[in-house]
């Protein structure tokens, strides 16, 4: 058992599975016990809950609040004589926090019995075998007949059979879901790392997830968001949009909030999720809020979207996980047709989180009379252009190899840029980061001189976007301004300003598309940096250290 540590150092002592009894963990891994378990989450109040084991004799072996999670299970199940699901039952009642938590117990041989609440939790079955998984990629090679289990319901597994049950112990029918992913989908398929073959994968699915909302068959190629239960009234009603997500999926808001004021002309306020949850808003009536989520299970987007909606505010979610728990409990779903993503640093879902929000400010722009026909007929034909131009930064990626050896030693760098070219940065710094352990920080070209241009000197190299027009000759300037104090600057530029740079700088030419587009491109050639980054430093790209896929914990 790998650990993402929230009670407790991630040692061996810590790691799961824990038991009722006491577990000297020796390495033998045997002990007397009668409930031995595994789970994913925290127990807020498991202070409290331990002291009350204390008091009736139970003694605790690591600093897991999962131990005693299973002393409670335990308790109950012998105290009250009752069945597994029961005492399972009365332990998500006493226990505050979120958790999927899977037991066993020594005289239900050959059985599982799991619970969830608000952490996630898939079931597999095939002919003769179940699986439990936070996430479909993980089961994907065993089988693709998956089940959902509900918020606080519980489940009682043995080999392809699994029984469920609500919190009153009460049997109920779920459906079986077949997955569309194939096990391919989530193999390395001949690649090194599963981040470089997501980057690969990056053309095909930002057009697959263009042709799952453009209608083929209207002439005017309309952009049809029917499936996802919004209609032209509810966009037209919408008088300001607030975005809530984290990480990439954030970034990815700071992108969209330029594009829809830019184009569709309408008020968006981009949040992070962890800060909008816990402070006073004054969201707008008529207003939507955005969710945008990858995995769907992100758990501070998961309830910023509740608390918007407890006040009356439609959400819509933009998330890649089908069944997820985002997925579910959003008013409207658009989903993106990434496919799995499994390297933690996310480049494909990205991508095509972007692309949904194109036509997401295409569409609006239409329903408030902000764009024109032609003008959105010219938006629409840009994002037809985005899966080549993605290719063609794909195929350079030697490049992009060769711009890291001379990155090779630096512990800090800056990227700079202006307008979109900084939310772009802020996208590919945070890849840096999380991969290759260098630390990197994204700043609009204009901030510099109000601090940061102190760190700049011969060490610290600056990676600079130039793909915006209007922003050419200021940006120009910055760039000057860190040469002059003897920074070494390499320039990733939109090909059609190439020579319209002052600057004798190492330059990365980026296929021209309009610069409203140039956000693609552009994060493609961040995401090999980052990508070749990591790989000279040798470290593990698709799992970097401290980091999950999945962020379910606070
Ligand atoms: O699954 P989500 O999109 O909600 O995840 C949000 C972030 O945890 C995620 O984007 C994270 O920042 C990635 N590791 C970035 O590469």
């Amino acid at each position: 058992h790998t650990r993402w540590a929230t009670h407790g150092a991630p040692s061996q002592t810590n790691a799961h599975p824990h038991v009722s009894g006491n577990c000297t963990n020796s390495g033998s891994g045997v002990v007397e016990s009668e409930v031995v378990g595994v789970h994913n989450g925290i127990v807020e109040n498991y202070q409290e809950l331990k002291a009350k084991m204390e008091r009736h004799d139970y003694r605790f072996y690591s600093e897991t609040d999962t131990e005693v999670l299973i002393k409670l299970v335990d308790y109950y199940y012998k105290k009250y004589k009752m069945g597994p699901i029961d005492a399972l039952a009365k332990t998500i009642v006493r226990v505050r926090g979120s958790y999927a938590l899977a037991v066993m117990f020594s005289d239900h041989p050959g059985k599982i019995f799991v619970a969830r609440k608000e952490s996630p939790m898939i079931i597999g079955v095939n002919d003769k075998e179940s699986f439990i998984a936070s996430d479909v990629p993980a089961i994907l090679a065993h089988t693709r007949s998956v089940y959902y289990i509900g918020n606080l319901e519980m489940a009682e597994i043995s080999a392809g059979d699994v029984t469920f049950y609500n919190l009153d112990g009460d049997k109920i029918t779920k459906e079986v879901t077949e997955i569309e992913w194939d096990a391919e989908a989530a193999e390395k398929g001949g690649y090194e790392h599963f981040m470089m073959k997501e980057i690969h994968e990056q053309p095909k699915v930002v057009l697959d997830t263009l042709h799952k909302y453009i209608n083929e068959e209207a002439d005017t190629r309309a952009i049809d968001l029917s499936a996802t239960g919004l209609t032209e009234d509810m966009i037209k009603q919408t008088s300001s949009v607030y975005i809530v997500a984290c990480g990439s999926a954030w970034h990815v808001g700071m992108e969209a909030q330029y594009v829809l004021e830019e184009l569709a002309d309408i008020p968006v306020r981009v949040e992070l999720a962890s800060e909008f949850r816990y402070r006073k808003n004054r969201l707008q009536k008529d207003s939507l809020v955005i969710v945008i989520s990858q995995s769907g299970e992100t758990i501070d987007t998961l309830e910023a979207m509740k608390t918007a909606r407890k006040r009356g505010i439609p959400s819509l979610a933009i998330v890649n996980v089908k069944g997820s728990s985002i997925a579910l409990t959003a008013n409207y779903c658009l989903f993106t047709n990434a496919g799995p993503e499994i390297a933690v640093a996310s480049t494909k879902a990205y991508t095509c989180q972007l692309t949904v929000l194109y036509l997401l400010t295409v569409k609006l722009g239409l329903c408030n009379r902000k764009l024109s026909k032609e003008n959105a007929a010219a938006l629409m034909k840009q994002l037809q252009k985005v899966p080549a131009a993605c290719n063609e930064v794909i195929k350079k990626k030697k490049e992009y190899e060769e711009l890291c050896n001379n990155l090779a030693g630096a512990e800090s760098l800056f990227m700079i840029g202006r307008g979109l070219d900084y939310y772009t940065l802020l996208e590919g710094s945070l890849k840096l980061k999380e991969i290759s352990y260098i630390h990197s920080e994204a700043y609009a070209s204009g901030e510099l001189k109000h601090g940061p241009i102190a760190l700049i000197d011969r060490s610290v190299p600056v990676i600079a976007a130039v793909t915006q027009g209007h922003l050419l000759h200021k940006e120009s300037s910055n760039i000057k301004e860190v040469r002059a104090r003897n920074a070494r600057a390499f320039v990733l530029i939109k090909e059609e300003y190439a020579g319209q740079l002052i600057q004798k700088v190492p330059m990365y030419l980026l296929p021209d598309l309009d610069d409203d587009f140039m956000t693609f491109p552009c994060v493609i050639a961040l995401q090999w940096i980052a990508y070749y980054s990591a790989c000279q430093r040798g470290l593990n790209v698709d799992k970097p250290r401290n980091l999950a896929k999945v962020v379910t914990v606070e």
